[in-house]
């Protein structure tokens, strides 16, 4: 037996490589990706080593990340319950894909994750997982073993010799977090009480609004078919896209939310997320958006994006409900082009601007002043009245009176 283990090199995963090989007597194949995390990657390396392990898998997987999951993701302006921008959501899918190739690769027959039962990463992962090897075999130990406390742990690992300060990997936290190019996450804690402000110590990609510049910051973004090509006239890929916005967004107080939402598996959690350049990402969209889209091709998207939001939070990226969505999605971003001139002010992303070759504004039309015989305003009288017929056949028969 041969299990790839999505491993990110700290204390919990490590006692996991452990307890698989203890509990199963199976061969264990780590992998480890860079998703724009900003955790080193080489320590994985060296502790796999240090633990046995001959299969080592260590990949940066920022730029497919980006292009493939992220950037489609926010050609819908997806965003689940109205706040969360599915920064951890998101990246499962990929994560899923690579353990399930992987174990194609090594001629493993299960993929094994450090998730807990209680969340929505299980979910993900092993929906992901079977919807791409329908016959691989899952094992989530922590729904399987007995180290439910920190001391149980604890003990585990000086009883086989993992060392202790694997779990000073990158800085001690009391929150459980996650993070990659387009967020960074925060549960648990001082958190779990939804009245309790988060300490201001706890953010770490942005500074507060209050200690934002007082001076504004302008950027200009160019769009193709709905993707940010070029920054102020520079031309990026879609990950350097997401780590200037980033840079930019934090620098200005831009990104942080603080919610309870409801997971898939039933319960309510409070979490707080920083994704400074998904947000400056969603508005400027929407601007480009408003210059570029058919009024009810516009509509359509969003009455379909919460439903499309639900099936990435939910881990249904790999369905073909959602590869249905995106087919549509994708078509409808092929005159979203253009730029969008955004202020960045103490948290706010402003839309100042935007200009597009594929514009549908027609300034003779919608002008105030004379417009030559462009719109005929005596047009909006017969439009306005057998738009109004069928009410006006109701208060006649006596109904909707005041
Ligand atoms: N609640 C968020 C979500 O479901 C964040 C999950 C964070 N995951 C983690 N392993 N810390 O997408
Ligand atoms: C976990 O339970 O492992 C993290 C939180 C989540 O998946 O929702």
């Amino acid at each position: 037996k041969k299990v790839v283990l999505a491993y990110s090199g700290g204390l919990d995963t490590s006692i996991i490589l452990k307890w698989l090989e203890d509990t199963y007597g199976c061969e264990v194949v780590t992998f480890t990706a860079n998703l724009g995390q900003n955790d080193e990657l080489e320590p994985a390396r060296a502790k796999a080593e240090a633990m046995g392990v001959k299969e080592i898998y260590i990949e940066d997987l920022r730029e497919e990340f980006v292009r493939d999951y992220v950037f489609p993701m926010f050609r819908a302006n997806a965003i689940y319950e109205g706040e969360y921008l599915l920064g951890t959501s998101i990246a499962r899918p990929l994560i899923a894909k690579r353990l399930v190739e992987i174990a194609q690769e090594t001629g493993a027959d299960a993929i094994s994750h450090g998730a807990t039962g209680k969340g929505n990463d299980q979910v993900r992962f092993e929906l992901g997982a079977y919807a791409l090897m329908p016959g691989v075999q899952i094992i989530a130990p922590w729904r399987d073993w007995d180290l439910l406390s920190r001391e149980k742990l604890m003990a585990y690992a000086k009883e086989h010799n993992i060392p202790i300060d694997f779990a000073t990997q990158g800085t001690k936290s009391p929150y459980s977090m996650d993070a990659n190019l387009l967020h960074i996450s925060y549960e648990g804690g001082l958190l779990e009480d939804p009245w309790a402000e988060p300490e201001e110590a706890m953010w770490r990609w942005s500074v507060s609004p209050e200690a934002a510049p007082n001076e504004p910051t302008y950027i200009e973004l160019t769009y193709e078919k709905g993707d940010i090509v070029a920054i102020d006239g520079e031309a990026l890929k879609p990950h350097e896209v997401l780590e200037k916005l980033n840079q930019l967004g934090g620098a200005n107080g831009i990104g942080r939310l603080d919610i309870v939402e409801n997971r898939y598996v039933g319960m309510k959690a409070r979490g707080a997320y920083e994704t400074p350049g998904g947000t400056i990402m969603l508005k400027a969209h929407r601007a480009i958006e408003s210059i570029t889209l058919d009024r009810e091709v516009a509509h359509l998207k969003d009455d379909l994006m919460p439903r499309y939001a639900e099936l990435i939070y939910n881990g249904y990226w790999w369905s073909p409900e959602r590869k249905m969505l995106q087919t549509m999605i994708d078509e409808s971003q092929e005159f979203v082009n253009g730029k969008v001139r955004v202020k960045l002010y103490k948290g706010n992303v402003i839309p100042v601007g935007r200009e597009s070759a594929d514009t549908l504004v027609d300034e003779s039309v919608a002008t105030f002043e004379d417009d030559a015989g462009a719109y005929d305003q005596k047009d909006a009288e017969g439009f306005i009245k057998l738009n109004a017929l069928r009410l006006r056949i109701a208060a006649q028969k006596g109904r909707n009176l005041l």
